[in-house]
């Protein structure tokens, strides 16, 4: 990084989920399918969806609310919120970072949402970090999180089984004032190209809603996932290889990946001969919940003491778009 920005680091974090656990035989009712299969293909038993009267920002909500206490800064304190969501509480407008700003009662944060799918929490710290690196802000929160359970189609097999939602904010400030969790490093990238894989096709601004859209449930999430599976393995090796280039292994102390598939992540572990326990995994019970999966992965992994003081956090995420990112952060 450029030697006249400032360090950026991670003074608190917070995540939530919902307690509405769903698991894989509540989808033989809609379809053919089995808890074998589901658990086969993807490591999923169950994942949380949010119950009807709940909404996508009451665990944004949360999540900030927790990771506030946890920095011991005060809401009106927080200079900025950046959210990363696609599934926020309206179609694009207001942007949910706005309700959550007035829910936490941060009334001095401007607030914004961005999206960039599964990686959206890796590009919304980027972005973050900027801002405190430029010494323009000092309280940063970011959000990532999803209530994808709204946005699929319960007859779609190729989506509705994998998803689920769940959200987790970290505070940025400069590093010199938390004195943990130092942004060294952070890599995003994107190919439109692939921007038919993971799609909601129609009923965006391109064509609006009509009732046959809605009978054909394509203003929901599709996925053609045989088609970006191998690219997803390649992207997450890649990503984990890029933050570990010039490294000492002793060094790392946890990959954090996007939880996008069981099979995915263990296939990348053992082609860049990781020992299994380095990279943390917990899709077996939320399910993949794009951009709050890293975030929430994190909460854990420090909630469980798995990083260690001093030492590396990898972070890893690729999803619709096609996007990417990678983080490596000193701990
Ligand atoms: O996080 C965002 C980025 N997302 C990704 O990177 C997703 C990557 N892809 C995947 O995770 C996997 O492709 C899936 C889990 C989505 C699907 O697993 P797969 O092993 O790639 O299965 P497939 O799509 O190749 O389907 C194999 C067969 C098909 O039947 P035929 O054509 O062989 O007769 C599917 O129709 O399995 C069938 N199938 C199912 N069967 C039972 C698809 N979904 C299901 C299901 N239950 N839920």
């Amino acid at each position: 990084m450029n030697p006249s920005l400032i360090d950026v680091g991670i003074a608190g974090y917070g995540c939530s989920i919902p307690e509405r656990s769903v698991d894989n035989n509540y989808f033989t009712r809609f379809f053919e399918t089995s808890d074998e299969w589901i658990m086969q293909r993807t490591g999923i038993q169950a994942r949380r969806w949010l119950k009807d009267d709940e909404k996508p920002s009451d665990m944004f909500t949360a999540a900030s609310e927790r990771c506030l206490e946890k920095s011991g800064v005060n809401a009106e304190d927080v200079d900025l919120i950046i959210l990363a969501t696609v599934s926020g509480d309206h179609l694009g407008v207001p942007a949910t970072a706005c309700i959550v700003q007035d829910n936490i009662g941060a009334k001095n944060a401007a607030a914004f949402d961005i999206q960039a799918a599964c990686t959206g929490f890796l590009y919304a710290l980027s972005v973050g970090r900027q801002f405190v690196a430029t010494g323009a802000y000092k309280n940063v929160l970011v959000i990532g999180g999803e209530g994808l359970s709204r946005i699929i189609d319960i007859y779609d097999r190729g989506t509705s089984i994998i998803f689920g939602d769940g959200a987790g904010a970290v505070l940025l400030q400069p590093h010199e004032t938390c004195q943990q969790g130092l942004i060294e490093d952070i890599t995003l990238g994107a190919d439109g190209a692939g921007a038919q894989f993971i799609t909601r096709p129609r009923g965006g601004a391109m064509e609006q809603i009509t009732p046959d859209i809605l009978s054909e449930g394509t203003h929901q999430l599709r996925m053609k996932g045989r088609e970006v599976y191998r690219f997803a393995v390649s992207r997450m090796t890649e990503l984990m290889a890029w933050a570990m280039e010039g490294q000492d292994p002793e060094e790392l102390s946890i990959v954090v990946p996007h939880q996008v598939n069981k099979r995915i992540l263990e296939t990348a572990t053992a082609k860049l001969d990781l020992p299994p326990e380095k990279v943390y995994i917990n899709i077996d019970k939320y399910g993949n919940t794009s951009a709050g999966s890293v975030p929430v992965a994190l909460c854990e992994c420090l909630d469980a003491g798995k990083i260690e003081k001093g030492k590396l956090v990898v972070m890893a995420a690729f999803g619709a778009g096609l996007t990417w990112g990678g983080a490596r952060l000193r701990w």
